[in-house]
C-alpha cells in the first residue's frame, strides 16, 4: 500500500499558498505517496471535515489564495486534538504536513507530540522564524527562516500600491496614512520603504502621536505631501492597540486590529492646524495585500519548501519544519528540528517574530541600512528618492 500522508493550510491566506501545495504535490506523486488534502484548515481532520486526493494538475502555482481554503480552528481551545488523531489514522495517513503561521503552527506543535508532522510556514506578517543573533554585524546567513513563504508577495503589492499613492498625493497635497497588515511585527509595514513612503510607524516601537505630528511637520514644509505607512498592530503608550469598532477576538483569543490609520488622522489633524484638515486621509490597504499571484522567487521558493517538507517525510523525520535560508548562492529552503525553529511560551503558543530593531530607524522612521540589507535579495536595492516635481518647476512666478 502507498504511503498515504496529509496536509491543510490553515489561517489568513498568502498568494504563495497554492505554490507549497505544488511542491508538496509533485514530490508525494515522485515519490509514490498518495496526498490527502484537508479542507479548511484543522477543521478538516475533525468530524465533518472534507479531504480530497491531491494531485499536481489540479493546483495552479501562480494563482494566489489556498484550493484547500483555509480557516482559524484552535482544536487545543476545542479539546479536540485526540479526536483529530484519530480520524488521521482511521484515514491510514502516516504523516502530516500542516501550513501555517503561528496560530495553525501552536496547534501543529501539540499534535506533532503524537503524530509525525512536518511544517512549512506561511504568512504576510513574516513574523515565524528567529532573527539573526545579535553580536556584531547583522549576519543574515543565521537568520531562522529568512523569510515565511507569502511575505515577498504581500510585500511586493505593499510598495507598488505605496509608490502609486504618490501621484495623488502630489496632485491633491495629501498627508494619507496608509494601514498595512501586521498584527504584532512591522516587517510588511516596513517594507513600504521600497514605495519611499516617507514615514513608517510599526509595532515594535509605541506610538507616540507629538513625535509622530512633529515628523509629519517637517516633511510637510519640505515637500507639500506626506506618505506614512503604519502597521495595523501599532499599539499606545500603554501598550493598547488602536482600533476603531469594538474589540472582537479570534479563535486563539487575538483581538483583531482595525482602523489606527483613521485614528491617527484625527490625531495629526487636532497637532498640526496649519495644515488643511481636508487634506488627511486614511488608506487601509486590507486584503489587497494577501491577495493575487504570488511574485517568482516567492513562488519557486515555496514550491522548494514544499517539496522538502515531503522529503522529510519520506526519510521517516517525525517532526520537522522546511524554513527558508539566505546564503551566498541566494535563497534557499532548509529543514531544521522543531525545537530550533519554533520557541513556545508558558501557555504553547508559538513566540512570534519582532522585526528585528537593527532593521528600522525609530528616530527617522525609515528603514534602517541594515533593514535595506535584508530586503536586498527580495527588492534589490532601495530606489533613490524620485524628485518632487516641484523640484523640478522653473520660472515660478505668483501673480501680485
Ligand atoms: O494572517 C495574518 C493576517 O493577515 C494579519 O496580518 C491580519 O491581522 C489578519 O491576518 C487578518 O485576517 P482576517 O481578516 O482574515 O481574519
Amino acid at each position: 500500500m502507498p504511503k498515504k500522508i496529509g496536509v491543510l493550510t490553515g489561517g489568513g491566506d498568502t498568494s504563495a499558498l497554492n505554490a507549497t501545495l505544488k511542491g508538496i504535490a509533485l514530490k508525494a506523486e515522485e515519490l509514490g505517496f498518495e496526498l490527502v488534502g484537508f479542507m479548511e484548515g484543522w477543521r478538516g481532520v475533525l468530524k465533518g471535515g472534507r479531504y480530497f486526493t491531491l494531485t499536481p494538475d489540479l493546483i495552479d502555482e501562480n494563482h494566489g489564495g489556498t484550493l484547500l481554503k483555509s480557516s482559524r480552528t484552535n482544536l487545543i481551545a476545542m479539546d479536540k486534538l485526540g479526536a483529530a488523531i484519530e480520524n488521521l489514522k482511521k484515514l491510514d495517513i502516516s504523516g502530516l504536513i500542516p501550513i501555517g503561521g503561528d496560530d495553525t503552527l501552536t496547534v501543529g506543535t501539540a499534535l506533532s507530540e503524537q503524530f509525525t508532522t512536518v511544517f512549512v510556514t506561511k504568512t504576510i506578517d513574516n513574523d515565524v522564524g528567529i532573527n539573526p543573533p545579535e553580536v556584531d554585524a547583522v549576519d543574515y546567513s543565521k537568520m531562522v527562516n529568512y523569510f515565511c513563504p507569502g511575505f515577498p508577495s504581500a510585500a511586493s503589492r505593499v510598495i507598488d500600491a505605496v509608490r502609486d499613492l504618490r501621484t495623488t498625493t502630489y496632485s491633491h497635497d495629501r498627508v494619507i496614512i496608509v494601514e498595512a497588515m501586521g498584527r504584532d511585527a512591522g516587517w510588511l509595514t516596513l517594507s513600504a520603504a521600497y514605495g519611499q513612503a516617507d514615514l513608517i510607524v510599526v509595532p515594535e516601537v509605541p506610538y507616540q502621536p507629538d513625535r509622530l505630528a512633529e515628523a509629519i511637520r517637517e516633511k510637510h514644509a519640505e515637500q507639500g505631501n506626506v506618505i506614512v505607512v503604519v502597521s495595523e498592530g501599532i499599539r499606545n503608550d500603554d501598550g493598547e492597540l488602536m482600533i476603531t469598532s469594538q474589540a472582537e477576538l479570534d479563535a486563539f483569543g487575538h483581538t483583531k486590529p482595525g482602523g489606527c490609520s483613521e485614528i491617527i488622522v484625527e490625531a495629526m489633524k487636532k497637532r498640526l492646524p496649519e495644515i488643511s484638515a481636508s487634506s488627511f486621509r486614511a488608506l487601509i490597504l486590507g486584503y489587497l495585500q494577501r491577495c493575487g499571484s504570488p511574485m517568482p522567487l516567492d513562488r519557486d521558493t515555496a514550491i522548494k519548501a514544499g517539496s522538502l517538507a515531503v522529503r522529510a517525510l519520506a526519510d521517516g523525520m517525525l517532526n520537522g519544519v522546511a524554513t527558508i535560508t539566505r546564503t551566498d548562492a541566494g535563497i534557499e529552503p532548509t529543514l531544521l528540528p522543531l525545537e530550533q525553529v519554533l520557541k513556545r511560551d508558558e501557555s504553547g503558543h508559538v513566540i512570534r517574530r519582532s522585526l528585528d530593531p537593527r532593521f528600522y530607524d525609530a528616530e527617522r522612521y525609515q528603514l534602517s541600512p541594515a533593514g535595506a540589507g535584508y530586503f536586498r535579495p527580495l527588492f534589490g536595492d532601495l530606489p533613490p528618492r524620485a524628485l518632487s516635481l516641484d523640484e523640478h518647476l522653473v520660472n515660478i512666478g505668483e501673480i501680485g
